[in-house]
């Protein structure tokens, strides 16, 4: 796209004006600890080098509602941690055969809100919700979140939640 067109297609809100036009729509996830659920911990199925804990607020905690679909406002903050390895490196696990948790890594947090899919492509869309990512201390980082939705793009069926049966249990 030639320059003018594209100052063109931003000023026509073809274009999101800057890359964090979408992540910026997720709040910072603030005092979770204290108001959220935490309905899920384990090992990462999605890496091997690292479990999660999952919260949810109490939106998310409702289900779905009668458009069968997690109600807008929903949100789930999963906490990264690294775990510990032996001097070889090696993931070593507890007597339950789980990784043991090390230091909190990053903060991943999904929330859904009306037209938080707008503007992207269709192997992007993830039913309106939204993907950002802070530091251990809560600060926003900049990060490119097109993996976050072509990876949790394909569950639609489960409200493109990995963790979706564990909701509410
Ligand atoms: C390669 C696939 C993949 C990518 C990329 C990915 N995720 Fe996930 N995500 C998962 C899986 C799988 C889980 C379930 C926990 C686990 O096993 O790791 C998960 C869990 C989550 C959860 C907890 C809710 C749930 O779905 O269970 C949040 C929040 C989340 N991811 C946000 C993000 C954000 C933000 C990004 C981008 C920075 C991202 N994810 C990128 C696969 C992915």
């Amino acid at each position: 796209m030639k320059a003018n067109a594209l100052l063109a297609a931003i000023a026509a809100g073809l274009v999101a004006s800057n890359s964090h036009a979408g992540p910026d729509k997720v709040a910072a996830p603030g005092d979770y600890r204290k108001t959220f659920s935490e309905y899920y911990s384990g090992d990462r199925t999605a890496n091997d080098k690292q479990a999660i804990r999952i919260y949810a607020n109490a939106t998310a905690i409702q289900g779905k509602q009668a458009d069968g679909k997690l109600p807008y406002g929903s949100v789930i903050v999963g906490e990264i941690y690294s775990v510990k390895t032996d001097e070889g490196g090696k993931v070593m696990t507890s007597g339950l055969g789980r990784r043991i948790n090390d230091k909190l890594a990053a903060i991943v947090v999904m929330e859904r809100g009306e037209g938080f899919d707008e503007g992207y492509p269709d192997a992007l869309k993830t039913g309106d919700w939204e993907f950002a990512v802070f530091s251990p201390a809560g600060q926003r980082l900049d990060k490119d979140i097109a993996p976050c939705r072509a990876c949790h793009h394909p569950l639609a069926d489960q409200e493109f939640v990995f963790s979706y049966a564990h909701l509410g249990q």
